[in-house]
């Protein structure tokens, strides 16, 4: 880590014994003190310390939740309503947790829609964004592992279809789903490896990735909403013109945003803890009955988006997305230059033969899977001249508002039971989201773009 020798450091009393011993204090002014931050930072960029807040609190409810919770598939489901009910103060921790789950993904979803917006990922954060999408993945993988802990009947059907799916991989799927599960069926064995995976596994894993995430950040500055690196213009002392140390200015504001999110978790947690099933669904409450399945299995709003994908990725959608493959590949064939040129449309083959041969509920999880790999390519992708969305283009807004339609339509219908009509909705927002991604080399640097300013724009309040 960057802590950086130039910051001057205590020579006397505590602090200069343990500077002399461990970089405290360079420490603290390389990210803190001395770590300018842009001054025109606004709303969206409360996101990122609020997730970070919501990490915390899931470590610390998750510690003390574990004081109580019998991973074994007879006492699982008896010891989460024990904390429920007899534990003092149990309930108030199990929802602090369950909620922290949900607002995990609200405040992750809204910081990666800032990214989308500014062009955060364009150079030179490329890195932080994949790190980022990483911390993203781990994300998920933490919630699904989670879900089935509670052993109700949607945290057991819900794993079941999960892993059943891996099974849907040519060759090796079977064996696979075997292999996650540990048998025949979500049992027991399943629910310690999972128990495992949730409580050490993955959140190690996960804290790693968002140190990473801030390290890399504070390497190349943060970013902004007018797209413009402040390090480019710095006074005599070599601090940039249009920055503010972090502390005590952000540190400040960041509290601020904590204020008014803890108001929002408060209400949630006392007054709306399951939200309507969308926090904690129904049949939860109901203890895992592998003789009987629900009579709807979706999983919790923050994964229905990528759930309709792929249940919208029938017989009839593979055909077409056979076809758009042809279409990009005869497209590579005519526009690509160098070995992209033969590359592409011999991979484009490759796959249409491939789906031509497999069943559609594999490519189900190859699109449910490419939605989000699509997010690591980003950087690469947008080729506009500027970052913010601010000197772009209107169409370039009108592109984001779409495809942030489809994405929340997505979601909606992935919390529906399917329908012939949704459906075909979902199949319309799904090639709308690979369209975004796809074309954006095409459509990112047409247009008429506004010059961003020499300096940030900024009004104090
Ligand atoms: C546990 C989850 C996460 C934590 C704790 C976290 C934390 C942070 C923090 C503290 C910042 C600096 C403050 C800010 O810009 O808001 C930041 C910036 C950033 N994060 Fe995250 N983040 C997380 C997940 C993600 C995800 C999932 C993505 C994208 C896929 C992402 C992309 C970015 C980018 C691109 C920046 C730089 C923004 C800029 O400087 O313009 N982060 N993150």
């Amino acid at each position: 880590m960057a802590t950086g020798t130039e910051h001057k450091v205590e020579t006397t009393g505590l602090v200069g014994w343990i500077d002399r011993r461990f970089p405290l204090t360079a420490t603290w002014k390389a990210h803190l003190s001395e770590y300018y931050a842009p001054k025109n930072f606004n709303f969206w960029y409360f996101f990122g310390s609020l997730a970070l807040l919501v990490l915390v609190n899931q470590i610390v409810t998750g510690i003390f939740l574990t004081m109580n919770y019998k991973p074994d598939s007879t006492l699982a489901f008896a010891s989460v309503e024990y904390i429920m009910r007899e534990v003092p103060w149990g309930w108030l921790i199990r929802y602090m947790h369950s909620t922290g789950a949900s607002m995990f993904f609200v405040v992750v979803y809204l910081h990666m829609f800032r990214g989308l917006m500014y062009g955060s990922y364009r150079k030179p954060r490329e890195l932080v964004w994949i790190f980022g999408c990483a911390i993203f993945l781990c994300l998920m993988a933490e919630a699904f592992f989670g879900y089935l802990l509670p052993w109700g009947q949607m945290s057991f059907w819900g794993a079941q279809v999960i892993v059943n799916l891996f099974s849907a991989i040519p060759f090796i799927g079977p064996d696979l789903s075997l292999w996650i599960r540990g048998d025949y069926v979500v049992s027991d064995v399943t629910l310690n490896r999972f128990f495992a995976l949730h409580v050490i596994a993955i959140p190690l894993v996960l804290l790693g990735l968002v140190f990473a995430h801030i390290v890399a950040l504070h390497e190349v500055g943060s970013g902004n909403p007018d797209g413009i690196e402040i390090k480019e213009k710095k006074d005599a002392d070599g601090k940039p013109l249009d920055g503010i140390p972090f502390h005590p200015y952000y540190s400040v504001h960041d509290f601020m945003g904590v204020c008014i999110f803890l108001m929002i978790f408060a209400a949630i947690v006392f007054f709306a803890p399951e939200m309507g099933g969308y926090f904690l669904e129904a049949n939860n409450f109901i203890p895992a009955n592998p003789l009987q399945t629900p009579p709807e299995i979706a999983p919790v709003w923050y994964f229905t988006a990528f759930y309709a994908m792929l249940r919208a990725t029938t017989d009839p959608f593979k055909i077409v997305l056979m076809i758009v493959i042809a279409v990009l590949g005869v497209i590579a064939l005519v526009r690509a230059r160098g070995k992209w040129r033969v590359g592409l449309p011999v991979l484009a083959a490759l796959v249409v033969l491939a789906m031509y041969f497999t069943q559609s509920k594999f490519w189900g999880v190859v699109v449910m899977g490419s939605a989000v790999i699509s997010l690591f390519f980003l950087p690469w992708l947008d080729r506009a001249p500027v970052k913010s969305i601010r000197y772009r283009p209107l169409f370039h807004k009108v592109f984001l508002g779409i495809f942030v339609a489809a994405f929340l339509t997505l979601a909606f219908l992935g919390t529906k039971p399917p329908s012939p009509a949704g459906t075909l909705i979902a199949q319309i927002c799904a090639l709308i989201y690979f369209a975004f991604f796809l074309g954006m080399p095409v459509w990112t640097p047409l247009g008429t773009f506004k010059k961003p300013p020499e300096r940030v724009r900024f009004k104090p309040h």
